[in-house]
């Protein structure tokens, strides 16, 4: 399969802005789009200008909901070359997501090739400075314009690029994050392992009203016994207890993230010792409240390592460590940054350079 590559008229050019960036408010000139049908498979594959998408009302996607995506990172190195944080795992895992929602699967491979070729088209809108980096946001949705209860038998996938600033702009370093004991995010057999619009669309009452109460996000339980850590709204979750990094197993519920999967590996270069478990809410806070846990934090693409300064659970609020960034937290933020930035070495491979 091949795509095109539509010119854009330099007229069309919109003006660049890289300064006090926020998180994905701000899209570049182009984006990749093909379009799948049961005949033709995926097709008219093509880079072209960043366009509005014009769709039925009766559209599926926008009633049932069956939207897969992803979310990855470009860097721009000091010596001017751009580079892309683990892309094929992404993509994987963009697949994974398709298989749990009926949608045909991409070929890693050819989408890895254009995102490449769309980067390096766009590598004018990689942003520099500390913290900033270039968000890419692939994709899928189901087109028929039919408001029967199915599968959508027509799907588009596109890829469209955002350069960000840090995902939370508030001051503090140090997030506030209320364990969730009412709602839940995904129960066993449900969509928790996938990238999908409905597993963020079930947070965001539970994200308004703890935001209410002066928190940033939400730690869910799970759904059966809400007894065991899962993951936070935008983040994976892990816990400093007694010098061990402990992370919830992944259990079907959990979305298996990239920067979780490249912590863990990274701890264990380190030599730090990692657990994949279960986690006990009692545990965590009993553990903030006699010291055994000395560090929370969050993992993500867009909040790379975000350390939590405090947990709120059934009405009080538990400090964690005293207030600083912990010790692990920041080892782990300075070697992943470092790698991804190109100021460390790629000992494991982990970036594509264009
Ligand atoms: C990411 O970390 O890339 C995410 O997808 C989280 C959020 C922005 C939806």
């Amino acid at each position: 399969m091949e795509y095109a590559i539509k010119e854009v008229p330099s007229a069309s050019l919109k003006q660049k802005n890289l300064e006090n960036l926020k998180f994905g408010e701000m899209f570049t000139d182009r984006m990749f789009v093909m379009e799948y049908s049961p005949k033709n498979g995926w097709h008219n594959a093509k880079i072209e200008a960043f366009h509005n998408f014009s769709f039925s009302p009766a559209t599926m996607v926008f009633h049932y909901g069956q939207e897969i995506f992803e979310g990855m990172k470009a860097f721009a190195y000091k010596d001017g070359k751009v580079a892309m944080f683990r892309p094929m795992e992404n993509l994987i895992r963009l697949n994974s997501s398709a298989e749990r929602l009926c949608m045909p699967k991409i070929d890693a491979d050819f989408v890895f090739k254009a995102l490449c070729e769309l980067v390096k088209l766009e590598r004018g809108w990689v942003p520099a400075k500390k913290e900033t980096s270039l968000y890419i946001r692939p994709a899928m949705i189901g087109t028929d314009p039919i408001i029967k209860v199915r599968s959508s038998d027509n799907f588009l996938f596109y890829m469209i690029l955002s350069p960000v600033g840090p995902y939370f702009s508030s001051g503090s370093k140090l997030s506030k994050i209320q364990v969730e004991d009412n709602y839940v995010r995904a129960s066993k057999g449900g969509m928790g392992f996938a990238k999908t619009g409905g597993n963020y669309a079930a947070s965001i009452k539970a994200g308004m009203e703890a935001a209410k109460k002066g928190y940033d996000q939400v730690l869910w339980l799970d759904a059966e016994e809400r007894k065991f850590a899962e993951e936070v709204g935008s983040m994976n979750i892990f816990f400093v207890i007694k010098d061990t990094l402990v992370t919830p197993a992944l259990n079907g519920t959990i979305l298996p993230g990239v920067t979780r999967k490249s912590v863990i590996e990274l701890a264990k270069h380190l030599k730090i010792k990692v657990e994949e478990r279960k986690v006990a809410i009692t545990e965590v806070i009993e553990g903030l409240q006699n010291g055994s846990v000395s560090e929370v934090f969050g993992t993500g693409t867009a909040c790379v390592v975000s350390p939590v300064g405090t947990l709120g659970y059934k009405g009080s609020n538990f400090a964690v460590g005293n207030g600083e960034i912990g010790k692990y937290s920041s080892i782990l933020y300075d070697y992943l940054t470092g790698i991804q930035y190109g100021q460390k070495d790629d000992l494991f491979s982990w970036m594509t350079v264009l």
